[in-house]
């Protein structure tokens, strides 16, 4: 279905909690986040549903997030049922710690892939990044990825000054050796999170680094997302630079977010977002749920600019 700006909208970015087994400092406010109650969260049903609905307005992409998605008991049936719905590139984003002992299962119920949150390649660093988080589980994790054939395997890399902006051509020179995606992600200064405007290191930056370990070339712009992608001379993988803060990729945005707790959200950075929760346990029908998902389409905003602070809950509760 297309938007009121022509965009067409094919991918939609499921969140199935909000809880997390990290607390990235970039992500989760010291003083916490109250969560969501466990009956406040779609059941696996209720989301299979809407993602039903989604698939017949021309959904042909969804990624589940979190929180850490992982730690929903029920996620490996929940993969099973989506992908029966005909979704033909099915996600997951995660931290990885808890991935090792679910690939498998996973990548056989119809996981087409996974895109894994690391910051830093220290593992002093990671545990006081993520506060307290073994770094171990996390290399396991993307063996094991590979080794099921989750791929491409996307490693996400948010660049902060001062934190772990040192370690940003150590993260590409790992598309030399290995197939992954590396994908730079500019930071946001959203949710309550603790670093402002000068944590964020911006694109131009990050790839001045990349460009010191070769010549870095230009790839076709595919699949519509907002990664920029190129490649290192010589590299297997691939690097990619996401970049909310210097780029303004609204223009191609294709997607709709759903949150655990049921409100569709158009844009990630605005506070607009429907209720699907209440009317489907009220008895809604279809063509009920069909008229809040067209309604949630044709108000999706134009773009949201520079607009970062808008009243907004954390990452970890819309999955970034
Ligand atoms: N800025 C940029 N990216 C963020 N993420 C979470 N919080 C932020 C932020 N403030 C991204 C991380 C993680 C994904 C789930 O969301 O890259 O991999």
């Amino acid at each position: 279905m297309k938007d009121s700006f022509e965009r067409r909208i094919d991918y939609l970015r499921v969140s199935i909690t909000d809880k997390c087994n990290l607390k990235c400092l970039y992500c989760i406010p010291d003083k916490g986040l109250r969560l969501f109650r466990q009956s406040e969260i779609l059941t696996s049903d209720e989301i299979t549903r809407f993602v039903r609905v989604a698939h017949k307005f021309g959904v042909k992409k969804v990624r589940i997030t979190g929180g850490e998605p992982l730690m929903r008991s029920d996620i490996i049936s929940l993969v099973s049922s989506i992908k029966d719905i005909g979704i033909k590139d099915l996600s997951i984003t995660t931290n990885g710690i808890l991935l090792t002992g679910m690939a498998k299962a996973l990548k056989k119920e119809g996981l087409d892939r996974v895109n894994v949150s690391l910051d830093t390649l220290d593992a002093q660093k990671y545990k006081v990044m993520t506060r307290g988080g073994d770094i171990r589980h996390v290399w396991k994790a993307l063996e094991e990825a590979e080794r099921v054939g989750l791929s491409p395997i996307k490693v996400n890399v948010v660049p902060m000054r001062g934190i772990n902006d040192e370690e940003i051509a150590e993260f590409a020179a790992l598309t030399f050796d290995k197939d992954y995606h590396i994908r730079f992600i500019e930071f946001m200064p959203v949710g309550g999170n603790k670093f402002y405007k000068d944590a964020c290191v911006r694109k131009e930056e990050i790839m001045k680094k990349v460009s010191s370990l070769g010549t870095l070339n230009r790839l076709e712009f595919k699949g519509g997302g907002p990664s920029r992608n190129y490649q290192l001379k010589g590299a297997k993988g691939v690097i990619g630079f996401i970049s909310p803060v210097s780029d303004h990729f609204c223009d191609f945005c294709n997607r709709l977010r759903l949150t655990a707790d049921g409100r569709i959200k158009p844009c990630l950075l605005s506070n607009i977002e429907f209720d699907i929760r209440t009317p489907m346990r009220r008895g809604a029908s279809d063509e009920e749920l069909e008229d809040v998902f067209r309604r949630a389409v044709a108000v999706k905003p134009a773009g949201h600019g520079q607009r970062f602070n808008a009243g907004l809950v954390s990452m970890s509760k819309i999955g970034g």
